[in-house]
This record gives structure tokens, C-alpha cells and sequence, in this order.
């Protein structure tokens, strides 16, 4: 079967600073990737690219559910179904949390009426546990409710694949292990999710299969266990001398 994404080759650099440097990989059908790799190591620019926001890659190609898409532009690329969230909280701070679910959704879910439109963004936040919070302007509720809403506007996008950009960032332990049953429901409902995090518990919890980056290259791929104990990785996270100890 067809990978939902594929990547061939793709490369940014920003001056003189190779940001993504001839990176390829895939993403099965309802698999989730989990991605990890030092600060500046590339990670959120590899997102930027794929959706294009704001740049794309200077070279290489992308093909979401076997179709080239990487001369779309951001809309279009939404359209396809590759739908992404942010490492910090970009929700709409002056409006209320339902008004932010409504304004992500797309035009087709307005065709039936606004009163059904709306019936749909309430479901989508009833499943986020954020139905209580509807009225409330956005920037008032709580960091984890923002992130949590942040990733259900990006659903009511009708994600095929979604990216996640560190959702556990700042999050406390309890919080942290809601939000894996949270990507897990997210996964178990056909999203195929590629999900970028420092916290490595999470990654090894959620992912079927871990990709490490440093300096705009794969480090190392594969099962997760497997990864987070190879001495490469180690020693790009920890030095040197941490490979031997
Ligand atoms: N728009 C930009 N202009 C110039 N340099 C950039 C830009 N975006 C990213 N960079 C640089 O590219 C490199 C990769 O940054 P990126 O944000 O992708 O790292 P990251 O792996 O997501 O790091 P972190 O774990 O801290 O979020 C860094 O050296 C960063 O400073
Ligand atoms: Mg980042």
C-alpha cells in the first residue's frame, strides 16, 4: 500500500546554516512516528517544510497518499490532509474556544449550516474534554487545555496525517501521560501522526517507530527501545563521554 507521506531527498538551508540536509523517510498508513533529536537539530523546520509555513524545502520531494505536493502551497497542503501543530500555543488569544475549533474548520462543513458546523466543533472539544471550556476566551484557560486545543483545531481540519510539534512541552507527569492516551485515541481514529518531542517517555509510549535527527540529518531510526539505548544517539544528546559510561 501507498505511504500516507513520503519524503525524497529534502534540504534547507537558512544562509550559511544547513538546517535539513537530503533527509528521506516515510510514514505508513495509521502509523505513528515519533521524532526526537537535539535542540536545533531541525525538527520544527522539518514541519515548516512539509506544510510550507512558511517555507518549503530549497530541495527534494514530497508526496502525501502518493501524490506530489511539494510545489502547493499551505492551504492546499491542508487540504491533502497534512495538518500540523505548533511547539508553542497559537490559538486565536481574543476569542472564545469554540469560535478558535470554528474558524479551523473547512468551508465544506459549513454547507449544511452554521448550526451543524457548530455541532461538529462541539463534538470535536466534548472529545478533548474542552466542552465546558467553549465560552471561554482562549488565552484564559490553562496551558494544557490550550494545547489541547490547539491539536483539536488542527482535527477539525480532517487531518489524513498529523504533525505534532513537542505537545507535552511544560505539561506536568499526569498531564503528560493524558496526552499520550490522547494521541493514542487521535491514532486508533485513522490519523497517521508524526509527533516531535524532548520528552522521550512519551515518544517510546506512542510511537511505532523513532527517528533521531542532529544537525538536519537522520541519526538513527527504528523501534523505539532500540533507538533511545543506541550509543550514537547518547552521545548526540549527552557528549562524548556520556557513550561510555
Ligand atoms: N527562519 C529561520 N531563519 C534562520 N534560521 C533558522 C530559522 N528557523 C530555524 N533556523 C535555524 O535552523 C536550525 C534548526 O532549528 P529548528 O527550530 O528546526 O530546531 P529544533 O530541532 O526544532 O529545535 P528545538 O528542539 O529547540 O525546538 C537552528 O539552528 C535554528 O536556529
Ligand atoms: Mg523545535
Amino acid at each position: 500500500m501507498t505511504d500516507i507521506l513520503a519524503v525524497e531527498g529534502i534540504s534547507k538551508s537558512f544562509g550559511a546554516l544547513k538546517a535539513i540536509r537530503g533527509l528521506s523517510f516515510s510514514l505508513a498508513r495509521n502509523e505513528v512516528l515519533g521524532i526526537a533529536g537535539p535542540n536545533g537539530s531541525g525538527k520544527s523546520t522539518l514541519f515548516n517544510i512539509l506544510t510550507k509555513v512558511p517555507f518549503g524545502p530549497d530541495s527534494g520531494e514530497i508526496r502525501i497518499d502518493g501524490e506530489a505536493v511539494t510545489r502547493l502551497g499551505p492551504r492546499h497542503i491542508v487540504e491533502k490532509g497534512l495538518v500540523r501543530s505548533f511547539q508553542t500555543e497559537t490559538d486565536f488569544e481574543s476569542i472564545t474556544v469554540l469560535e478558535n475549533v470554528l474558524v479551523s474548520m473547512p468551508d465544506a462543513d459549513f454547507r449544511t449550516g452554521a448550526a451543524a458546523a457548530k455541532a461538529r466543533a462541539r463534538e470535536i472539544l466534548d472529545d478533548f474534554q474542552l466542552l465546558d471550556q467553549q465560552d471561554r476566551i482562549a488565552s484564559e484557560i490553562t496551558v494544557y487545555d490550550r494545547k489541547k486545543l490547539m491539536i483539536a483545531t488542527a482535527l477539525a481540519c480532517r487531518p489524513k496525517v498529523l504533525l505534532l510539534d513537542e505537545p507535552a512541552a511544560g505539561l506536568s507527569r499526569p498531564e503528560v501521560a493524558q496526552m499520550i492516551e490522547l494521541i493514542r485515541r487521535i491514532n486508533a481514529d485513522g490519523v497517521s501522526i508524526i509527533v516531535i518531542e524532548h520528552i522521550i517517555s512519551l515518544l517510546v509510549s506512542v510511537s511505532n517507530r523513532l527517528m533521531v535527527l542532529n544537525f538536519g540529518e537522520l541519526l538513527a531510526e527504528g523501534a523505539p527501545q532500540d533507538v533511545i539505548r543506541d550509543q550514537r544517539v547518547i552521545e548526540a544528546y549527552l557528549g562524548p563521554a556520556a557513550a561510555h559510561v
